[in-house]
């Protein structure tokens, strides 16, 4: 039994604010990358899945989407920085433009991992990082990324992809627990 509930959740952000700030976000990209040059989008899941669907439908430039799973979370409220490589499998992204898409940039320890890893092994011509929320203030590396949807502060949120002990997901806004 989960000891909270989806009735404890204070909105922090409505389905249309997140509508609104990913047309922007996919703008500024669209912007960014050009519509003609390839853009491969990589999907951190589970997290970004809802977010990484929705940001892809405003792209206009040719787009491969590609997934991969990492866990760092484990089923507590605080980052462990310990990050599980699950499934990593990916094409070869020599040359290519890379955008990766998370739903969330907490300590950073996620990102650094995916974002050594990317580098080391497969050389991308350009690689960027856009993430939908931004705890900034929960830092613990010097990762930024590229694009974000909001900053916010170190409260454990969930919704629109964002899990709390799994469940969640697949609510249209995002919340936060008191
Ligand atoms: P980091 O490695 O500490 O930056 O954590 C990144 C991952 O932890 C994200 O991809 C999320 O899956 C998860 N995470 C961090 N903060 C939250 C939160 O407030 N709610 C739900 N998941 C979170
Ligand atoms: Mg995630």
């Amino acid at each position: 039994m989960l000891d909270k509930k989806v009735e404890d959740l204070k909105i922090l952000f409505t389905q249309e604010q997140i509508e609104k700030r990913i047309e922007e976000l996919a703008e500024k990209i669209n912007n960014d990358f050009g519509t003609k040059e390839d853009l491969t989008l990589i999907c951190v899941l589970k997290g970004s899945s809802i977010f990484f669907c929705d940001l892809s439908k405003h792209l206009k430039m040719p787009v491969q989407m590609e997934f991969i799973r990492v866990s760092s979370y484990g089923n507590s409220q605080t980052s462990s920085g310990h990050v599980q490589a699950m499934d990593l499998t990916l094409p070869n992204l020599e040359h290519k433009n890379v955008l990766i898409v998370e739903d969330i940039i907490d300590t950073g320890c996620t990102m650094k991992f995916l974002l050594d890893i990317l580098c080391r092994t497969h050389k991308p011509k350009n690689l960027k990082v856009v993430t939908l929320l931004n705890k900034k203030i929960a830092r613990k590396t010097d990762i930024e990324p590229d694009y974000y949807g909001f900053d916010i502060d170190d409260k454990f949120v969930a919704g629109y992809g964002l899990d709390y002990e799994g469940y969640m997901r697949n609510l249209p806004y995002i919340g936060y627990f008191e």
